[in-house]
C-alpha cells in the first residue's frame, strides 16, 4: 500500500470525521496522507482540485441522514480519474439512513470508483454535558476498528492490484433519498458576559456565518448549526437557545443513548 499516495478529502466542522478517517489511514499505511480538507470556506477563486493519481479516503458528517450540502457544494469542486476511493460517514449515534449512498453517488460522479464504505460514530454535534450523545467518540475502541477496517481495506486493493477491478460496492440507502429538513434562520447566540471577541469562532466556523470585531455577528442565514463554534469557544459563551433544537437534542436523549457501532462495507 505505501507505494501509492493516499489522498484524505474530508468536511468534519467539529472533528470527529477526521479523527476517524486519520485512523483509517494509519490503518492503511499512510501516516502522511495528503490532507483536502473542505471543512472552511474556500479561498475566493478557488477552482477545481483534481486527483488524478493514488487512492481517495473521503468522508463526511452526517446531517439529517444526508450528506450535509455545503459539503456536496465542495466535493462539486473535485475531480478525479477513475481513482479508487474509500468513502465514509460519520454520525451522532442516531442513524445514517441515505448519506453512505448519495457520498457513493457523489463520489463517481466526481469521478472516483468506491472500492469500500463505512459507517462510523462521532459525538453528536449538539451533544454537550447536559446531553452526552456518543459523548467523546470516535474512543480509543472505535479508532481500533476504523484502523482495522484500513487494513482490511488496504487488502482487498492489494488483492485487486489496484486498478478498479474489485466488485461494485454496494451500501444501504434508499433513492429516493430522504427530505432535508433544514432549520433555517437557527445560529448559535453569543453570551456577551462570557464573550471575550477572542475570534475562534470565526475563524472555526465553514460557512463565513460569524465575524468578530468590536461585537460579534452572527448571518443565521449562513449557519448550518454545526456547533464548531459552540464546542471550541474557549469560554463556553457560545450557546444554542432555539427551541426547535431543544427539541431534537430532547429526542436525542430520549432514543439514542445506546450505543452504535461502526459499520462496514467492502
Ligand atoms: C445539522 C446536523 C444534523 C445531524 N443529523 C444527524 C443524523 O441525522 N443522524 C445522526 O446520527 N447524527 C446527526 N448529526 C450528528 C453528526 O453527524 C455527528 O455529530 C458527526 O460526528 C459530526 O461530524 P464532525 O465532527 O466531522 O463535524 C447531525 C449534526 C448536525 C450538525
Ligand atoms: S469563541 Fe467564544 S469567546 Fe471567542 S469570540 Fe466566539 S463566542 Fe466570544
Ligand atoms: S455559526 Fe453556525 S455554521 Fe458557523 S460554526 Fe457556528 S454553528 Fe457552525
Amino acid at each position: 500500500m505505501n507505494d501509492h499516495r493516499l489522498t484524505l478529502v474530508c468536511f468534519s466542522p467539529t472533528g470527529t470525521t477526521r479523527r476517524t478517517l486519520e485512523a483509517i489511514a494509519e490503518g492503511m499505511g499512510f501516516n502522511k496522507p495528503l490532507h483536502v480538507d473542505l471543512t472552511l470556506p474556500p479561498s475566493p477563486g478557488a477552482g477545481i482540485t483534481e486527483i488524478d493519481s493514488g487512492i481517495a479516503l473521503i468522508g463526511v458528517p452526517v446531517y439529517a441522514g444526508r450528506v450535509p450540502l455545503t459539503a456536496i457544494e465542495r466535493l462539486k469542486k473535485i475531480k478525479a480519474r477513475k481513482i479508487p476511493a474509500v468513502i465514509v460517514v460519520v454520525y451522532g449515534n442516531r442513524a445514517f439512513e441515505d448519506a453512505l449512498l448519495e457520498l457513493k453517488e457523489l463520489s463517481i460522479d466526481a469521478g472516483f470508483t468506491p472500492v469500500a464504505g463505512a459507517a462510523f460514530i462521532g459525538e453528536h454535534s449538539f451533544s454537550g454535558k447536559q446531553a452526552p450523545v456518543a459523548l467523546g467518540r470516535p474512543d480509543e475502541k472505535d479508532l481500533e476498528a476504523a484502523r482495522e477496517f484500513g487494513k482490511a481495506v488496504g487488502h482487498k486493493l492489494d488483492s485487486h492490484g489496484h486498478t478498479n477491478a474489485a466488485s461494485p460496492l454496494d451500501v444501504p440507502g434508499n433513492v429516493p433519498h430522504r427530505e432535508r429538513k433544514p432549520l433555517a434562520g437557527i445560529a448559535p447566540v453569543s453570551l456577551e458576559a462570557l464573550c471575550t471577541l477572542c475570534g475562534t469562532c470565526e475563524s472555526v466556523c465553514p460557512t463565513g456565518a460569524v465575524t468578530v470585531d468590536v461585537k460579534l455577528i452572527t448571518d443565521a442565514a449562513r449557519c448550518i448549526l454545526c456547533h464548531a463554534c459552540v464546542k471550541r469557544c474557549p469560554t463556553g459563551a457560545r450557546v444554542v437557545q432555539a427551541e426547535p433544537v431543544r427539541a431534537i437534542v430532547n429526542r436525542l436523549v430520549t432514543n439514542c443513548m445506546d450505543r452504535r457501532e461502526p459499520q462496514t462495507f467492502l
